[in-house]
């Protein structure tokens, strides 16, 4: 007998089936564990990791594109702005307003669509506050963002992860339960060994690598109509064959994409050049 219950004698089963109407009349689905309550909150269905090799290569533009694209598309769809010292989905939507808290959980804040947010940048009192925070309290953020907000019903969640490999896109993968990811790569870089990379930690964790986008691939010149390779030739499919990739998509070099992105006009981005990332999203 354990030492609270010493002084304490059997319950009959008669007061236990007492104590069990009472406890049906009061909560009627059960008295549940704090864990179990916080995961219903939510019902994700679908959670999509968007992942680079290094900053700047356009990851939470993608993001934001196939978040667009979803939404568009009648699913019900979310984003988790996991880069936590670097947030930069709420301003390329336009979202300024603070997320609210409700007891211990936090409500996302919705996009002019419908698509719900939650970042570092809606908690912050002020949105150019830079986040010094390190290591474990970076990825408990993480953990909350995906346990404490009241996401509800969830088609698609996309995740803008930070740049690289390193622990805060583990602790998604540790935390979320993610279906697959997408790789953001620029022809500046060696995108073999980013693509590498990522399947490696992708393979480790058993998640698929959905697809890569290569991004700022070609510039459509307005001169002769034709795609120029500035930073030379693709090698996207060549890469995407080798690792077993099934979608590979190219977004050409395009000055209204910051121009959208810095005025909070995401969802009229151009968002044709995703397809085949997109297909494999609703088809994962
Ligand atoms: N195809 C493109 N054509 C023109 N500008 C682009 C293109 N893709 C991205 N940009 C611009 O480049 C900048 C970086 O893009 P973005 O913020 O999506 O990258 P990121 O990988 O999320 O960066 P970070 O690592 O800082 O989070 C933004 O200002 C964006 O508007
Ligand atoms: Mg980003
Ligand atoms: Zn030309």
């Amino acid at each position: 007998m354990s030492k609270q219950n010493q002084n304490m004698p059997e319950m009959t089963q008669e007061q236990q089936d007492k104590i069990d109407t009472i406890i049906a009349k009061n909560a009627p689905n059960g008295l549940k564990k704090p864990e179990e309550e916080k995961k219903s909150i939510s019902k994700v269905k679908k959670v999509i990791g968007v992942v680079s090799g290094k900053g700047g290569v356009g990851k939470s533009l993608v993001t934001s594109m196939l978040a667009v694209m979803c939404q568009k598309a009648g699913l019900k769809t979310a984003i988790m702005d996991a880069d936590i010292t670097g947030p930069s989905i709420p301003m390329m939507f336009g979202v300024h307003e603070k997320a609210i808290g409700i007891g211990e959980n936090i409500c996302p804040v919705a996009t002019k669509t419908g698509i719900k947010l939650m970042s570092m940048n809606l908690l912050l009192e002020q949105e150019n506050q830079p986040v010094i925070w390190r290591g474990p309290v970076i990825g408990g953020a993480v953990k909350q963002f995906w346990t404490d907000v009241i996401w509800g019903d969830v088609d698609v969640m996309l995740v803008d992860m930070p740049p690289g490999t390193g622990d805060v896109p583990l602790t998604v993968f540790q935390t979320l339960p993610v279906n697959g990811i997408v790789v953001v790569s620029s022809p500046q870089e060696l995108v073999e060994m980013i693509v590498s990379k990522a399947v490696n930690m992708a393979d480790l964790m058993k998640i698929p690598v959905l697809g890569m986008v290569e991004n700022m691939s070609y510039f459509q010149c307005p001169d002769c109509g034709k795609k120029h390779e500035i930073f030379g030739k693709s090698r996207a499919e060549e890469v995407a064959a080798k690792y077993n990739i099934p979608a590979v998509s190219k977004l050409p070099i395009d000055p209204s994409i910051p121009a959208k992105g810095d005025a909070g006009l995401a969802e009229e981005l151009d968002t044709d050049g995703l397809k085949e990332i997109f297909d494999a999203i609703i088809n994962a």
